[in-house]
């Protein structure tokens, strides 16, 4: 079974096709990294216009590289939110006019639902330590969202914590900004970690005991104020302090949720799950609690189009189909 999975969500257009749910069969992220860096941020009205140009050479290319066609689908899988308004808005038309013209079903996927199942994926780096079983916990961790579900199967889930103000993404975002390394910020800070020192800029972490919930606004604050006051700024220790404050919190959260529920298995989702101490500290983490870590590979931790195939599959087994008056939706909860 095919199915044409499709996100606009932000600033990259994607469009995949996934057999079963499970299986990449292709892949296609046009990036939009270069209309925006030299902004610091996305230019929402830039976004959605980039949208308009890309979708159908991207969504022509997924079906290229599939080598199969519209008719061959058995579904189109749109995300409908959450995300900038303008830019679902071109995914969702598009998603509906091939639906309406082909005669095919059409189901919609929340973002957040999304990057849940990118861990049930495989593609060339298939998981070769296995899927996730259920239940499990599930740390979202991207440019818009920082927040711990409990998962108990397709469409059963429980919002645990979630940050009060910055997602760590943002934050990683936003540093970059103030140390002017450009959009995005979390490669490029992940990279220079690598050569800093996390102990030489003392940096604060939120731990907001007893509570599930993140801030991350303190730290980027802090990094603003040392900034002011540093003769000379030493850039790749502060990126190191930065990114162990931000993994040292996420980690810890995560291991008081997994050991709170009494859940043996966690799942990583979103674009900060790429970082590389992130990976480490949760898999050491994971060794000393019993606990298993899933990660999805590298490429389907950020944004793509495969991880709404993949849950817009789990929608249609289980016959819940978006309309033609399907809208999106910027602010949709899970
Ligand atoms: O999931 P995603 O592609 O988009 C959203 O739904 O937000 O995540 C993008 C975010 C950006 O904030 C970017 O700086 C961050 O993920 N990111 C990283 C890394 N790669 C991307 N953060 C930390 N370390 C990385 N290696
Ligand atoms: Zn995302």
């Amino acid at each position: 079974m095919l199915i044409l999975g499709i996100d606009t969500s932000c600033d990259d257009t994607s469009a995949s096709v996934v057999e079963d749910g499970v299986k990449i069969v292709s892949n296609i992220v046009s990036s939009q990294e270069a209309i925006h860096s030299k902004y610091g941020g996305i230019v929402p009205e830039l976004a959605s216009r980039r949208h308009i140009e890309m979708i159908w050479p991207v969504v022509r290319e997924a079906l290229r590289r599939a080598d199969t066609g519209l008719d061959d689908l058995s579904a189109v899988s749109v995300c409908h939110g959450p995300g900038l308004i303008g830019s679902l808005l071109v995914g969702c038309s598009f998603a509906k006019a091939v639906c309406f013209s082909r005669g095919l079903p059409l189901v919609s996927v929340n973002h957040l639902e999304g990057h849940i199942f990118s861990c049930f994926l495989s593609d060339k780096e298939a998981h070769e330590s296995g899927r996730p079983e259920f239940p499990f916990i599930a740390l979202i961790v991207s440019g818009g969202h920082t927040s711990l579900y409990r998962v108990d199967g397709f469409g059963l889930y429980k919002e645990l914590g979630r940050t009060r103000d910055d997602a760590a993404g943002e934050a990683y975002d936003k540093v970059s900004k103030l140390l002017g390394l450009g959009y995005p910020g979390g490669p490029v800070i992940d990279a220079m970690a690598r050569q800093g020192d996390p102990r030489a800029v003392d940096l604060p972490r939120a731990y907001l005991p007893e509570d599930l919930d993140f801030s991350f606004s303190g730290l980027k604050t802090a990094v603003m104020n040392y900034l002011k006051g540093a003769k000379e700024v030493p850039v790749y220790d502060i990126c190191a302090g930065f990114q162990q404050a931000v993994v040292d919190v996420l980690v810890r959260k995560t291991e008081w949720a997994a050991l709170r529920e009494g859940v043996g298995t966690v799942a990583v989702a979103g674009g900060v799950g790429a970082n590389s101490l992130l990976r480490t500290d949760l898999a050491r983490m994971g060794e000393k609690n019993g606990v298993r870590v899933f990660f999805p590979p590298i490429p389907l931790c950020t944004d793509n189009a495969a991880m709404i195939a993949a849950a817009g599959y789990q929608h249609f087994i289980s016959n819940k189909l978006a309309g033609m008056d399907l809208n999106p939706v910027a602010y949709l909860p899970l």
